[in-house]
């Protein structure tokens, strides 16, 4: 099973957006060998959730083979965007399952606001999905649930990490997906591993790290979670982790 997980995409008519960016990036994932069972987008496909934005986005989107599943960031429930979401690209939250994953996309967008949340009523819904399934279980959020380094100070972390990260962990998540501060990123919280994509294609990147896109390759047992940096064509092995015999590398903090 491999998923292409990409975040912040930020698509607008103005210089944030990197078309080329976009282009390169989009082109090497339509030539990925073995191509992706899934392409995850987890949010901030727009800047500011308006209607040329949500236009352009659908049409950019389109050019990805591979089936895309998109949850929505605080950037696309911007000026009412988040109704302008559902008309685009279907249902704020989601669960869908392909091979032997589930995968559980959560809306932590609040409108005009940066910070996300996703709210104990919720709860209930997400653990019904989590508790006694068989697939792989995977969460989807924009907002991240641990801090992420190299990626500025500290603001956005939903403000109930808490509750979410405890439903997490209690339900042995496999993995959690995540975006929102740009920069890639993955370490491992008990049984769970938490990651973070970089930005697809927006000019806000942070120092010298560009835009990326992650490849998350799950075996029976093991996952593997690899950055690919657009600029430069190049894999960087980010992660590996056996489940079962609990052996967990983490190259990012190897290189
Ligand atoms: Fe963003
Ligand atoms: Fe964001």
């Amino acid at each position: 099973m491999r998923i292409v997980h990409i975040s912040d995409l930020h698509i607008t008519d103005a210089r944030e957006f990197q078309e080329k960016k976009f282009e390169k990036g989009q082109k090497a994932i339509n030539s990925l060998d073995p191509a992706p069972d899934l392409i995850f987008v987890s949010g901030d496909i727009t800047l500011e959730g308006t209607l040329l934005e949500y236009e352009l986005a659908k049409n950019k989107i389109e050019g990805f083979e591979a089936n895309v599943v998109i949850i929505p960031g605080n950037h696309d429930a911007r000026h009412l965007g988040y109704q302008l979401f559902e008309e685009y690209f279907g249902r704020l939250e989601f669960y869908k399952e392909v091979k032997d994953i589930g995968l559980l996309g959560l809306d932590s967008s609040e409108p005009d606001r940066d910070e996300g949340h996703i709210g104990r009523d919720k709860y209930g819904w997400i653990e019904e999905h989590l508790k006694d399934s068989e697939a792989i279980k995977i969460i989807g959020l924009h907002h991240h649930l641990v801090p992420v380094p190299n990626s500025g100070r500290e603001q956005n972390i939903i403000n109930d990490a808490g509750g979410l990260l405890d439903l997490v962990l209690r339900n042995e998540v496999a993995l959690v997906l995540m975006g929102h501060r740009h920069v890639p990123y993955a370490v491992r919280v008990h049984k769970t591993l938490m990651v973070n994509a970089g930005t697809f294609s927006s000019a806000r990147t942070r120092a010298h790290l560009g835009c990326s896109f992650n490849i998350i390759d799950i075996q029976d047992k093991t996952i593997s979670v690899t950055a690919f940096d657009i600029e430069n064509s190049k894999e960087k092995m980010m992660v590996e982790f056996d489940r079962e015999r609990k052996i967990y590398i983490n190259r990012y903090y190897l290189q």
